[in-house]
């Protein structure tokens, strides 16, 4: 089936990988979630904190397309190796949907605080940061 959907592309002239591409939903949703989050503690900023949730739910609809090209990616130019730095990413991958899903289901937007939540959000910034790091590691060396 990889070996299909590569083959599919290269006819259409698409020759690059595809999931470098579809990593900025995730990442940029995850520091756009956190930065919201930050900001709606300013004076007269709380209702970011609605901005920041919302970056929390397309930031998680974004994981499996990406997960899906990264693991396409894998197959294609890696071959599927199992590398210390592929179970990395697959890792930090499923811990970040948790941490999300964690936050879309007990998080209050309407309602910010500096408690245990906004801890979740800064931990998502830490794993996104893995996830980069890591994937560049494969990609540049
Ligand atoms: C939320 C999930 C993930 C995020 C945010 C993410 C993010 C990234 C980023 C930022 C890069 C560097 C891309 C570049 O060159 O500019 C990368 C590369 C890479 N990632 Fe991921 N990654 C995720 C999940 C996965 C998973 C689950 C796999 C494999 C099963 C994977 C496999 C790869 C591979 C093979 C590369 C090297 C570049 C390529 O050939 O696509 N990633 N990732």
């Amino acid at each position: 089936m990889v070996q299909t959907i590569f083959e599919f592309l290269n006819n259409l002239g698409f020759t690059h990988p595809l999931h470098p591409a579809l990593t900025h939903i995730p990442m940029g949703m995850v520091m756009g979630a956190v930065t919201f989050r930050l900001a709606s503690f300013l004076p007269k900023l709380k209702f970011l904190a609605k901005t920041g949730y919302h970056c929390v739910i397309l930031g998680l609809l974004g994981i499996a397309p990406t997960a899906f090209a990264g693991y396409l990616d894998w197959q294609h130019t890696f071959g599927g190796e199992w590398e210390f730095l592929i179970i990395l990413k697959i890792i930090l991958a499923v811990v970040l949907t948790i941490v999300l899903v964690t936050i879309a289901v007990i998080d209050d937007p309407e309602n910010p605080k500096f408690d245990k939540k906004t801890f979740f959000y800064l931990l998502t910034v830490l794993l996104a940061i893995g996830l980069g790091f890591s994937g560049g590691e494969l990609q540049y060396g």
